[in-house]
């Protein structure tokens, strides 16, 4: 094939690589719920399968329920539905600030890697500043930082994905100060319970990502949506690809968030289990305080390759990312499933380790 067809920076992208799967197999690779949704979720789903002809038409309703959802977490009347874009899933929506922001955009590194990706299928410039040794967040040495003070837009992932911890509020208020858009992806918000929503009020440079694909249990149906001040929703509607968010998307978000206790049983689980698993990884491997559904270690002496075929070997997948550019050690991450996968992997993680 003839590349001169290709936009020329396309070649150096790397495709995003999803978690493997594989029938009768324990995933623990994409920081999914393996809980799952609400029945209502799968009830609900079922009944309205027939709906399928339609285009999607329950935006409204869905930014109503999120907005009341938003609001009771944060115990206050703040966010409205005019605050709230919807994404097919917050991967659309990261794309979608990316296309309506003007660049350079910043993060930190190691985090999740869709702001970079995203940015370069752009043509577009992500400068990355390192994270300490043990991983937290040196807000002075970001914002002093002479790509920081070049860049429009700053990603800030909390709590991060790989890592686990989280950016202290303080830290996101003083980059707030900034005269930058400063996005919070915040996928993991219902697993730390630490939220930057309530600066809304006082911040229209603030935009807030959230998702359902996690505490949810809903990876599959694609449901995330973004919180700002209303002109920077009405300006980013102005790019959102009509209808982008499926009408069984639009239910199941309707019926999940029905269901909130459902929700938050399965992630008081986790967040205990993530604390258990924490401490018996923590005998063999450096593992980091997370506050999310997964943890992160440093599997050292093994490569995190051969950490992931002995798991793999035992029926059990997790993710393997190797090495990480500027920091020493192997590093793999592994999703805190069900009270029954989380025994199964501990007793494969005593036997093998
Ligand atoms: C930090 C972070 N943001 C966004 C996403 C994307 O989530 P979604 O399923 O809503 O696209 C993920 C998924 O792993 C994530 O870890």
């Amino acid at each position: 094939m003839d590349t001169k067809f290709f936009k020329r920076w396309i070649s150096d992208v790397s495709p995003y690589i999803p978690g493997r799967i594989k029938d009768n197999f324990i995933k623990l690779a994409s920081n999914e719920n393996n809980y799952g949704p609400s029945k209502r979720v799968i009830d609900i789903i079922k009944g309205k399968s027939g709906d399928i002809f339609r285009y999607p038409y329950k935006d409204e309703l869905v930014k109503e329920k999120i907005s009341e959802y938003c609001n009771s977490s944060i115990g206050k009347n703040l966010i409205w539905p005019e605050n709230i874009i919807l994404g097919n899933g917050s991967d659309e929506l990261i794309e979608l600030l990316i296309k309506t922001f003007q660049s350079p955009y910043i993060g930190f590194y190691p985090s999740f890697v869709e702001y970079n990706r995203v940015a370069r299928i752009f043509n577009e410039i992500y400068y990355e500043i390192p994270l300490n040794d043990d991983w937290t967040f040196d807000c002075g040495k970001f914002i002093n930082n002479e790509k920081f003070k070049k860049a429009g837009v700053v990603f800030l992932c909390s709590p991060n994905n790989p890592t686990g911890g989280i950016i202290e509020k303080s830290d996101i208020e003083k980059i707030l100060k900034f005269n930058k858009i400063v996005v919070v992806d915040e996928a993991y918000y219902e697993f730390s319970n630490l939220t930057a929503l309530d600066l809304i009020d006082n911040y229209e440079n603030l935009i807030v990502l959230r998702t359902m694909s996690k505490a949810f249990g809903i990876a599959g149906l694609r449901m995330g949506y973004g919180i700002a001040d209303k002109e920077i929703i009405k300006f980013l509607h102005k790019v959102k690809p009509p209808f982008n968010v499926n009408i069984l998307a639009q239910e199941a978000a309707l019926a999940a968030l029905d269901d909130v206790d459902f929700m938050e049983q399965n992630v008081e689980r986790i967040v205990k289990d993530r604390e258990i698993m924490g401490k018996i990884l923590g005998k063999k491997f450096k593992v980091f305080g997370s506050r999310t559904n997964f943890l992160f270690a440093d599997v050292s002496p093994y490569t995190a390759k051969e950490f992931f075929d002995k798991l793999y070997k035992k029926k059990i997948i997790v993710r393997p990312f190797g090495k990480l550019d500027g920091f020493k050690g192997e590093y793999a991450r592994i999703t805190v499933g069900t009270e029954e996968e989380n025994k199964i992997l501990i007793e494969v993680i005593e036997e093998i380790f």
